[in-house]
Protein backbone atom coordinates (compact mmCIF):
# COMPACT_ATOMS: atom_id res chain seq x y z
CA UNK A 1 0.00 0.00 0.00
CA UNK A 2 2.97 2.21 1.09
CA UNK A 3 4.01 2.09 -3.12
CA UNK A 4 0.92 4.55 -3.75
CA UNK A 5 2.56 7.12 -1.52
CA UNK A 6 5.64 6.57 -3.27
CA UNK A 7 4.59 8.79 -6.59
CA UNK A 8 3.95 11.74 -4.37
CA UNK A 9 4.29 15.18 -5.80
CA UNK A 10 6.53 18.02 -4.37
CA UNK A 11 3.88 20.19 -3.83
CA UNK A 12 0.68 17.92 -3.30
CA UNK A 13 -1.32 18.45 -1.00
CA UNK A 14 -2.55 14.92 0.04
CA UNK A 15 -0.51 13.46 3.46
CA UNK A 16 -0.06 10.14 3.28
CA UNK A 17 -2.67 9.90 6.41
CA UNK A 18 -5.43 10.95 4.20
CA UNK A 19 -4.44 8.69 1.48
CA UNK A 20 -4.82 5.94 4.15
CA UNK A 21 -7.74 6.89 5.05
CA UNK A 22 -8.85 6.51 1.52
CA UNK A 23 -8.01 3.03 1.63
CA UNK A 24 -10.65 2.23 4.03
CA UNK A 25 -12.98 4.08 2.21
CA UNK A 26 -12.39 2.11 -0.72
CA UNK A 27 -12.89 -1.04 1.17
CA UNK A 28 -16.37 0.49 1.89
CA UNK A 29 -17.08 0.32 -1.82
CA UNK A 30 -19.20 -2.46 -3.65
CA UNK A 31 -17.22 -5.78 -3.05
CA UNK A 32 -16.24 -7.57 -6.67
CA UNK A 33 -14.90 -10.78 -4.73
CA UNK A 34 -17.05 -13.96 -5.78
CA UNK A 35 -16.11 -12.90 -9.86
CA UNK A 36 -15.31 -15.60 -12.05
CA UNK A 37 -12.80 -14.35 -15.02
CA UNK A 38 -14.22 -17.26 -17.04
CA UNK A 39 -17.85 -16.76 -16.54
CA UNK A 40 -16.49 -12.79 -17.30
CA UNK A 41 -14.76 -13.24 -20.51
CA UNK A 42 -18.34 -14.88 -21.37
CA UNK A 43 -20.37 -12.60 -20.74
CA UNK A 44 -18.36 -9.75 -22.08
CA UNK A 45 -18.70 -11.69 -25.23
CA UNK A 46 -20.78 -8.58 -26.96
CA UNK A 47 -18.84 -5.68 -25.62
CA UNK A 48 -15.77 -6.28 -27.76
CA UNK A 49 -17.64 -4.51 -30.78
CA UNK A 50 -17.10 -1.51 -28.95
CA UNK A 51 -14.43 -1.95 -25.93
CA UNK A 52 -12.66 -3.88 -28.39
CA UNK A 53 -10.56 -7.25 -28.35
CA UNK A 54 -10.36 -8.11 -24.42
CA UNK A 55 -11.11 -4.17 -23.48
CA UNK A 56 -8.68 -2.20 -25.84
CA UNK A 57 -10.73 0.06 -27.80
CA UNK A 58 -8.99 1.54 -31.01
CA UNK A 59 -12.20 3.62 -31.44
CA UNK A 60 -11.84 7.15 -29.87
CA UNK A 61 -15.34 6.58 -29.55
CA UNK A 62 -15.19 3.81 -26.62
CA UNK A 63 -13.04 3.96 -23.89
CA UNK A 64 -10.73 1.63 -23.17
CA UNK A 65 -11.47 -0.45 -20.21
CA UNK A 66 -8.96 -3.38 -19.99
CA UNK A 67 -6.63 -3.55 -16.85
CA UNK A 68 -9.41 -1.01 -14.99
CA UNK A 69 -9.59 -1.81 -11.56
CA UNK A 70 -12.08 -4.37 -10.34
CA UNK A 71 -14.19 -2.67 -8.20
CA UNK A 72 -14.30 0.42 -10.55
CA UNK A 73 -15.07 -1.77 -13.28
CA UNK A 74 -17.98 -3.62 -11.14
CA UNK A 75 -19.07 -0.10 -9.30
CA UNK A 76 -19.37 1.80 -13.52
CA UNK A 77 -21.70 -0.90 -14.63
CA UNK A 78 -23.79 -0.78 -11.66
CA UNK A 79 -24.24 2.56 -12.76
CA UNK A 80 -24.73 2.25 -15.59
CA UNK A 81 -27.38 -0.32 -14.36
CA UNK A 82 -29.40 1.43 -11.92
CA UNK A 83 -29.38 4.62 -14.34
CA UNK A 84 -27.37 6.50 -11.48
CA UNK A 85 -24.51 6.95 -14.67
CA UNK A 86 -26.27 8.31 -17.52
CA UNK A 87 -25.54 7.15 -20.87
CA UNK A 88 -27.95 5.86 -23.89
CA UNK A 89 -25.87 3.03 -25.09
CA UNK A 90 -24.34 1.64 -21.76
CA UNK A 91 -27.75 1.72 -20.12
CA UNK A 92 -29.23 -0.03 -22.44
CA UNK A 93 -25.72 -2.65 -22.32
CA UNK A 94 -25.55 -2.96 -18.46
CA UNK A 95 -29.56 -3.41 -18.57
CA UNK A 96 -30.11 -7.34 -18.33
CA UNK A 97 -26.59 -7.32 -16.13
CA UNK A 98 -26.92 -9.57 -12.72
CA UNK A 99 -24.84 -8.65 -9.95
CA UNK A 100 -22.54 -11.74 -10.51
CA UNK A 101 -22.72 -11.18 -14.38
CA UNK A 102 -21.19 -7.55 -12.87
CA UNK A 103 -18.08 -9.47 -11.16
CA UNK A 104 -17.66 -12.29 -13.40
CA UNK A 105 -17.24 -9.15 -16.26
CA UNK A 106 -15.36 -6.98 -13.57
CA UNK A 107 -12.56 -9.34 -12.72
CA UNK A 108 -12.15 -10.74 -16.16
CA UNK A 109 -11.43 -6.71 -17.83
CA UNK A 110 -9.51 -6.13 -14.48
CA UNK A 111 -7.15 -9.13 -15.58
CA UNK A 112 -6.32 -8.02 -19.25
CA UNK A 113 -3.59 -5.75 -19.97
CA UNK A 114 -4.05 -2.29 -20.68
CA UNK A 115 -2.69 -0.92 -24.13
CA UNK A 116 -2.18 2.59 -25.53
CA UNK A 117 -3.30 2.28 -28.75
CA UNK A 118 -2.40 5.59 -30.01
CA UNK A 119 -1.00 8.52 -27.22
CA UNK A 120 -1.59 12.16 -28.45
CA UNK A 121 1.46 13.39 -29.65
CA UNK A 122 1.17 16.63 -27.73
CA UNK A 123 0.69 17.10 -24.29
CA UNK A 124 0.06 20.09 -22.19
CA UNK A 125 2.60 22.05 -20.16
CA UNK A 126 -0.30 23.54 -18.30
CA UNK A 127 -1.94 20.00 -17.65
CA UNK A 128 0.65 18.01 -16.74
CA UNK A 129 2.12 20.59 -14.06
CA UNK A 130 -1.53 20.30 -12.09
CA UNK A 131 -1.32 16.39 -12.71
CA UNK A 132 1.67 15.81 -11.16
CA UNK A 133 1.82 18.90 -8.41
CA UNK A 134 -2.30 19.90 -8.32
CA UNK A 135 -2.44 23.57 -6.62
CA UNK A 136 -4.60 25.20 -3.95
CA UNK A 137 -7.80 23.19 -3.57
CA UNK A 138 -6.79 20.55 -6.07
CA UNK A 139 -5.12 17.40 -5.38
CA UNK A 140 -2.55 16.15 -7.50
CA UNK A 141 -4.10 13.53 -9.88
CA UNK A 142 -0.77 11.67 -9.47
CA UNK A 143 -1.16 10.79 -5.95
CA UNK A 144 -4.59 8.78 -7.00
CA UNK A 145 -4.18 7.90 -10.68
CA UNK A 146 -0.31 7.32 -10.22
CA UNK A 147 2.17 9.72 -11.99
CA UNK A 148 1.58 7.86 -15.36
CA UNK A 149 -2.14 7.26 -15.38
CA UNK A 150 -2.02 3.47 -14.07
CA UNK A 151 -4.58 4.11 -11.43
CA UNK A 152 -4.31 2.20 -8.40
CA UNK A 153 -6.01 -1.48 -8.20
CA UNK A 154 -6.58 -2.15 -4.83
CA UNK A 155 -8.16 1.38 -4.15
CA UNK A 156 -10.45 0.85 -6.72
CA UNK A 157 -8.78 4.25 -8.84
CA UNK A 158 -9.07 4.11 -12.16
CA UNK A 159 -6.19 3.67 -15.44
CA UNK A 160 -6.32 7.25 -17.07
CA UNK A 161 -3.39 6.17 -19.42
CA UNK A 162 -5.07 4.81 -22.84
CA UNK A 163 -8.20 7.57 -22.52
CA UNK A 164 -8.53 10.22 -25.48
CA UNK A 165 -8.56 13.70 -24.39
CA UNK A 166 -12.80 13.87 -25.47
CA UNK A 167 -13.52 11.35 -22.90
CA UNK A 168 -11.03 12.53 -20.22
CA UNK A 169 -12.63 16.35 -20.71
CA UNK A 170 -15.94 14.90 -20.21
CA UNK A 171 -15.48 12.75 -17.68
CA UNK A 172 -14.34 15.58 -15.46
CA UNK A 173 -16.97 18.16 -16.40
CA UNK A 174 -19.68 15.22 -15.31
CA UNK A 175 -17.97 15.25 -12.11
CA UNK A 176 -18.00 19.16 -11.76
CA UNK A 177 -21.75 19.31 -12.58
CA UNK A 178 -22.33 16.22 -10.35
CA UNK A 179 -23.54 13.99 -13.35
CA UNK A 180 -21.35 11.39 -12.16
CA UNK A 181 -22.01 11.32 -8.04
CA UNK A 182 -21.75 7.72 -7.63
CA UNK A 183 -19.38 6.01 -5.46
CA UNK A 184 -16.39 7.07 -5.38
CA UNK A 185 -17.10 9.65 -7.28
CA UNK A 186 -17.18 11.85 -4.34
CA UNK A 187 -13.40 11.82 -4.47
CA UNK A 188 -13.39 13.22 -7.84
CA UNK A 189 -16.53 16.01 -7.27
CA UNK A 190 -14.65 18.36 -4.50
CA UNK A 191 -11.52 18.72 -7.09
CA UNK A 192 -13.88 19.25 -10.14
CA UNK A 193 -15.59 21.82 -8.78
CA UNK A 194 -12.56 23.68 -8.45
CA UNK A 195 -11.32 23.08 -12.52
CA UNK A 196 -11.98 25.61 -15.29
CA UNK A 197 -13.03 24.99 -18.52
CA UNK A 198 -9.24 25.68 -19.04
CA UNK A 199 -7.65 23.46 -16.65
CA UNK A 200 -10.18 20.32 -17.93
CA UNK A 201 -9.29 20.82 -21.50
CA UNK A 202 -5.19 21.28 -20.30
CA UNK A 203 -5.54 18.11 -17.96
CA UNK A 204 -7.20 16.12 -20.51
CA UNK A 205 -4.25 16.74 -23.22
CA UNK A 206 -2.02 15.56 -20.72
CA UNK A 207 -3.79 12.49 -19.50
CA UNK A 208 -4.42 11.15 -23.83
CA UNK A 209 -0.62 11.87 -24.40
CA UNK A 210 0.29 9.21 -21.24
CA UNK A 211 1.90 6.43 -22.86
C1 LIG B 1 -22.48 -0.04 -28.74
C2 LIG B 1 -21.20 0.26 -28.09
C3 LIG B 1 -20.97 -0.31 -26.69
C4 LIG B 1 -21.17 -1.60 -26.26
C5 LIG B 1 -21.66 -2.81 -27.05
C6 LIG B 1 -20.72 -1.63 -24.87
N1 LIG B 1 -20.27 -0.39 -24.49
FE1 LIG B 1 -19.49 0.10 -22.68
N2 LIG B 1 -19.30 2.04 -23.26
C7 LIG B 1 -19.69 2.54 -24.48
C8 LIG B 1 -19.58 3.99 -24.47
C9 LIG B 1 -19.93 4.95 -25.59
C10 LIG B 1 -19.09 4.34 -23.18
C11 LIG B 1 -18.85 5.75 -22.61
C12 LIG B 1 -20.15 6.12 -21.93
C13 LIG B 1 -20.11 7.35 -21.08
O1 LIG B 1 -19.54 8.37 -21.51
O2 LIG B 1 -20.64 7.28 -19.95
C14 LIG B 1 -18.93 3.08 -22.46
C15 LIG B 1 -18.46 3.01 -21.14
C16 LIG B 1 -18.27 1.83 -20.45
C17 LIG B 1 -17.68 1.73 -19.15
C18 LIG B 1 -17.15 2.88 -18.31
C19 LIG B 1 -15.71 3.16 -18.69
C20 LIG B 1 -15.02 4.13 -17.76
O3 LIG B 1 -13.82 4.39 -17.99
O4 LIG B 1 -15.64 4.63 -16.82
C21 LIG B 1 -17.67 0.39 -18.81
C22 LIG B 1 -17.12 -0.21 -17.54
C23 LIG B 1 -18.26 -0.33 -19.91
N3 LIG B 1 -18.61 0.58 -20.89
C24 LIG B 1 -18.44 -1.70 -19.94
C25 LIG B 1 -19.13 -2.37 -20.95
C26 LIG B 1 -19.47 -3.76 -20.88
C27 LIG B 1 -19.10 -4.70 -19.74
C28 LIG B 1 -20.16 -4.06 -22.04
C29 LIG B 1 -20.79 -5.38 -22.44
C30 LIG B 1 -21.75 -5.94 -21.50
C31 LIG B 1 -20.22 -2.85 -22.81
N4 LIG B 1 -19.59 -1.83 -22.12
C32 LIG B 1 -20.77 -2.75 -24.07
C33 LIG B 1 -20.10 1.79 -25.59
C34 LIG B 1 -20.42 0.45 -25.56
C1 LIG C 1 -8.37 11.23 -3.92
C2 LIG C 1 -8.09 10.42 -5.08
C3 LIG C 1 -8.21 11.09 -6.43
C4 LIG C 1 -7.59 12.24 -6.87
C5 LIG C 1 -6.66 13.16 -6.10
C6 LIG C 1 -7.97 12.40 -8.25
N1 LIG C 1 -8.81 11.37 -8.62
FE1 LIG C 1 -9.67 11.12 -10.46
N2 LIG C 1 -10.72 9.55 -9.76
C7 LIG C 1 -10.67 9.05 -8.48
C8 LIG C 1 -11.67 8.01 -8.33
C9 LIG C 1 -11.93 7.20 -7.08
C10 LIG C 1 -12.35 7.94 -9.56
C11 LIG C 1 -13.55 7.04 -9.92
C12 LIG C 1 -14.81 7.76 -9.48
C13 LIG C 1 -16.08 7.07 -9.92
O1 LIG C 1 -16.36 5.99 -9.40
O2 LIG C 1 -16.76 7.64 -10.79
C14 LIG C 1 -11.72 8.90 -10.45
C15 LIG C 1 -12.09 9.11 -11.78
C16 LIG C 1 -11.46 9.95 -12.65
C17 LIG C 1 -11.74 10.05 -14.06
C18 LIG C 1 -12.76 9.24 -14.84
C19 LIG C 1 -12.11 7.99 -15.38
C20 LIG C 1 -13.00 7.20 -16.32
O3 LIG C 1 -12.52 6.19 -16.85
O4 LIG C 1 -14.15 7.59 -16.54
C21 LIG C 1 -10.90 11.02 -14.56
C22 LIG C 1 -10.80 11.47 -16.00
C23 LIG C 1 -10.11 11.51 -13.45
N3 LIG C 1 -10.47 10.84 -12.31
C24 LIG C 1 -9.15 12.50 -13.56
C25 LIG C 1 -8.51 13.08 -12.46
C26 LIG C 1 -7.70 14.27 -12.56
C27 LIG C 1 -7.41 15.02 -13.83
C28 LIG C 1 -7.27 14.55 -11.29
C29 LIG C 1 -6.43 15.71 -10.82
C30 LIG C 1 -6.93 17.05 -11.12
C31 LIG C 1 -7.80 13.51 -10.41
N4 LIG C 1 -8.56 12.65 -11.17
C32 LIG C 1 -7.55 13.43 -9.06
C33 LIG C 1 -9.77 9.44 -7.50
C34 LIG C 1 -8.99 10.57 -7.53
Amino acid sequence: MMTAVHPMPRRGRFTAGMLLGLFFFAGAVQASEGGSIKAGREAAQSCAACHGDKGNSNNPAFPSIAGQPAKYVASQLTAYRDGKRENAIMNGQAAGLSDQQIRDIAVYYAAQGRKVASPADEGSELGADLYHQGREGVAACAACHHSDGYGNQPAGFPALRGLTAGYAAQSLKDYRSGARAHGQAVLMIPLAAELSDEEIDALAAHIASLD
